[in-house]
């Protein structure tokens, strides 16, 4: 499997792209997902899709961090 390139953006739904990350190679991932508060990109989310969306990409992160790497998820500040 040939894996997402170091230094180039991908446009994609992270839960997918993700898995093309070489296994063991992320020291730190930073996020801003979507919070759930009504935003135009979130119209098609439930509340129980959004949180399952958020669930699949925290579980997609044990293949791709680093042995002490770090997943840090930005606060919202649109409440
Ligand atoms: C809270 S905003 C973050 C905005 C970003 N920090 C910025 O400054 O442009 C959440 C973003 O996640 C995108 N998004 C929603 N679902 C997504 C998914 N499944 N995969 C990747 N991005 C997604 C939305 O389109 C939106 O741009």
């Amino acid at each position: 499997m040939e894996y997402l390139k170091h230094n180039e953006i991908y446009l994609g739904r992270s839960e997918c792209k993700m898995l093309e990350i070489e296994p063991n190679s992320v020291a730190l991932s930073f996020w801003s997902p979507p919070y759930f508060v009504g935003k135009d990109y979130e119209k098609e989310e439930t509340f129980e899709s959004w949180q399952s969306l958020l669930r699949q990409v925290i579980h997609n992160h044990y293949q791709i961090l680093k042995p002490g790497g770090f997943l840090s998820v930005k606060k919202t500040t649109s409440f």
